[in-house]
């Protein structure tokens, strides 16, 4: 299991140092919420595991959130319930503790993504739900063009999909999530159509595959990104996206129930 960072931070990123920006960037996008409450169905229980600054917990649901990282639970709005100190590859909960379990953008970052998702499993009595990125996609975007090693970097973190199915065991099923043209939550691909946001370190920072990038990597894409911007050449390849509602692009929704 990694080392946990001073802050509590349990996976390879230490949020004490790169999360001070990320509730300003990453809103639960009411679109991507939707897909996120269907899949948990019926449920009134949910353990919603690396909760980070509790984006997705909407009302009505009952949700207790674990989160390592004490700079995450701090920025959870008021008015939350606060957030457990522990990591997915050891829940402190008995088994069938509620009636399911969420993870949104987490599981990459778990030094062990099949033990967390075998605890979730055990928690909870109903479905659990991963909203993740499919690393087979991750490279199928403009990006990867000015910048291949974030993205390299970005698809060695994400297990396969079909291992974190395994990992869940019972039945599972994968569905492709659509990334609005205007969504609030800043990750990777969700400026697929604004690309002068990645322009902006803030922006780019609540990416946590920026924080493996040096300068000189940031400073080479934010130069190469700016120059085609301004010449034209980025509006002549990919200048469609900008009008295009939805990106099909890596994210995914895992859903799996026990037999
Ligand atoms: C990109 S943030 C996502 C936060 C939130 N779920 C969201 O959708 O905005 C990833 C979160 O996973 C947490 N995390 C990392 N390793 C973890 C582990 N082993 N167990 C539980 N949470 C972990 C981090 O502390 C961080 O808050």
């Amino acid at each position: 299991m990694n080392a946990r960072a001073c802050d509590g931070s349990a996976g390879d990123v230490d949020y004490a140092a790169v999360g001070g920006g990320y509730a300003a960037y990453r809103q639960p996008d009411p679109r991507i919420a939707a897909r996120i409450h269907a899949a948990l169905g019926t449920a009134r229980t949910v353990v919603n595991v690396g909760a980070g600054a509790g984006s997705y917990e909407a009302t009505p649901l009952d949700v207790t959130a674990v989160e390592p990282s004490a700079s995450m639970r701090a920025r959870r709005p008021a008015g939350r319930s606060p957030a457990v100190d522990a990591v997915a590859e050891q829940l402190p909960f008995p088994d069938d503790s509620f009636d399911a379990a969420m993870t949104t953008f987490s599981v990459h970052q778990w030094s062990d993504p099949a033990a967390g998702l075998c605890e979730m499993r055990r928690v909870a009595r109903g479905p659990v739900v991963v909203l993740t990125c499919d690393p087979a996609l991750v490279r199928d975007f403009w990006r990867y063009a000015y910048a291949a090693e974030v993205l390299d970097a970005e698809a060695r973190r994400h297990s396969e999909i079909a291992q974190l199915t395994a990992a869940l065991g019972g039945r599972a099923t994968v569905e492709r999530v659509p990334i609005p043209l205007d969504c609030c939550d800043g990750f990777n691909e969700a400026y697929y159509g604004r690309p002068e946001r990645l322009l902006g370190h803030g922006a780019r920072q609540a990416c946590s595959a920026w924080s493996f990038a040096d300068d000189a990597t940031r400073a080479r894409f934010a130069a190469a990104l700016r120059r085609d911007l301004e010449d034209g050449s980025w509006g002549a390849r990919h200048g469609a996206l900008r009008q295009q509602p939805f990106l099909e692009g890596s994210l995914v929704l895992l859903r799996a129930v026990p037999d």
